[in-house]
C-alpha cells in the first residue's frame, strides 16, 4: 500500500525582494496511514514550507523541482479540481494560532457546517448534528451551544479544538500541524496532542506533526525527522533518537533542553545562529556550529546515508556512533 504522504527531493526557492531564495534542499520523508512524523528544527530552517508544499500553497514565484504525492498521486500532476479536492477534503492543516485562519465575523456553527453543505450537499439540520457529533469526538459536549459562539468566545484550547473538529468533518486523511499547541498553555496542549493521538489511532490518519520542541515530537510520534537549514539531517524512531541521536545537530538541540532529572546550568546552547538554506555552501551546512568538526566536513556535501535504524547527513556519523544527549563537556 502506499504511503498517505510522499515527499521526493523536493527543492524549493522562494522570491524575497525580487531574488530566489533556496529554502528546501532535497526534503523525502513518507508518512503512512495511522503514523506520525514529527518534522522539527529552529526557526527559519523550513518546516512552514514543507507543509504549504504538502497543501499545495506555496507562495507566489516559488520553484519547485521534486514530488509531492498524496496517496500515490502527484500534486503537479492534479487538475485544479482534483488539487481543491485535496486542500478542502484530504488535507487538513491546524495552524499554529487557529484565530488567523477563522473568520471572526462568522459562529463557530458556520465554520463547521458551510463545508458540509456546500461540498457535501447535507442540510442544516444534518450538517448541525454532524457538527456536535464531531464536537464531541473531539472532547466538547456541549456542542448545540458552541455552534451559536464566536470565535472570540471560546479560549485557544477550544478553538483549537474545533479546528481539529474541521479537518474530522472533512475526513481528512492527512493532518498537517504546524505547531499546534505553540500558543496554549501546557495543561490545554497536553490535552489538545491527547486529542489528536487518540484521533490519529482511531482514525488511522496520517499526521504530520511540525514543532521547534523535539521532545514533545518524540513523545507524541512515531518517528522525528529533523531539519536543519532547509535540508533533513537526520531521520530516527522517535523512541530511540531521544537517546540515542546521531547528527550533532539533534544531539544539540536534545542537549538545549531543560531537564529535571540532570540539573545542568548554564544550559549547553548550540552557539552560532542558524544557517539560513540559501547562505549554504557545498560542505555541510551545520559543520560551523558543530563541536565535531573537521576538515573532511567540508570536503563535500554529505549525503543522508542509514547507519543501523537511522538515516543521518553526517560524514562522521558511523565513527562517531550514537550520541549521548548530554555528555562531558557540556
Ligand atoms: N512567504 C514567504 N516568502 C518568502 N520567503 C519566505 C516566506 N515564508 C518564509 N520564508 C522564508 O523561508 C525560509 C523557511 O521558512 P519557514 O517559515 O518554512 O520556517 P519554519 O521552520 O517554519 O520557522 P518557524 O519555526 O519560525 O515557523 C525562511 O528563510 C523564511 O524567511
Ligand atoms: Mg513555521
Amino acid at each position: 500500500m502506499s504511503p498517505v504522504l510522499e515527499i521526493r527531493d523536493l527543492e524549493l526557492a522562494v522570491p524575497v525582494d525580487g531574488v530566489r531564495r533556496r529554502v528546501l534542499r532535497s526534503v523525502s520523508l513518507e508518512i503512512a496511514a495511522g503514523e506520525a512524523l514529527g518534522l522539527v528544527g529552529e526557526s527559519g530552517s523550513g518546516k512552514s514550507m514543507t507543509a504549504r508544499a504538502v497543501t499545495g500553497l506555496l507562495p507566489r514565484g516559488a520553484q519547485a523541482s521534486g514530488d509531492v504525492l498524496f496517496e500515490g498521486q502527484r500534486l503537479d500532476e492534479m487538475s485544479r479540481r482534483a488539487l481543491a479536492e485535496h486542500r478542502s477534503s484530504g488535507v487538513a492543516l491546524i495552524p499554529q494560532d487557529p484565530r488567523t485562519s477563522i473568520n471572526p465575523v462568522h459562529t463557530v456553527g458556520d465554520f463547521l457546517t458551510e463545508p458540509l453543505r456546500v461540498l457535501q450537499s447535507l442540510t442544516a439540520t444534518d450538517a448541525a448534528d454532524r457538527a456536535v457529533a464531531a464536537l464531541a469526538d473531539v472532547g466538547i459536549p456541549d456542542g448545540r451551544r458552541r455552534l451559536e459562539q464566536y470565535p472570540h468566545e471560546l479560549s485557544g484550547g477550544l478553538l483549537q479544538r474545533v479546528m481539529i473538529c474541521a479537518a474530522l468533518l472533512s475526513e481528512a486523511r492527512l493532518i498537517v500541524a504546524d505547531e499546534p499547541t505553540t500558543a496554549l498553555d501546557v495543561t490545554t496542549q497536553s490535552e489538545v496532542m491527547a486529542i489528536l493521538s487518540e484521533l490519529r489511532t482511531h482514525r488511522r490518519l496520517a499526521v504530520l506533526f511540525i514543532t521547534h520542541d523535539l521532545e514533545l515530537a518524540a513523545a507524541v510520534c512515531d518517528r522525528i525527522a529533523v531539519l536543519y537549514a532547509g535540508e533533513i539531517v537526520e531521520v530516527q524512531p522517535a523512541a530511540s533518537l531521544a537517546d540515542s541521536p546521531r547528527h550533532p545537530y539533534t544531539r544539540g538541540l536534545l542537549s538545549a533542553r531543560p531537564s529535571i532529572d540532570t540539573q545542568i546550568y548554564p544550559l549547553p546552547a548550540i552557539p552560532g545562529r542558524a544557517m539560513s538554506p540559501h547562505d549554504a555552501g557545498e560542505g555541510c551546512a551545520f559543520a560551523a556550529r558543530c563541536s565535531y568538526t573537521q576538515a573532511t566536513c567540508d570536503a563535500g556535501h554529505p549525503a543522508l546515508e542509514r547507519y543501523a535504524g537511522a538515516l543521518v547527513r553526517c560524514v562522521r556519523a558511523e565513527e562517531l556512533g550514537p550520541l549521548t544527549s548530554r555528555g562531558a563537556g557540556d
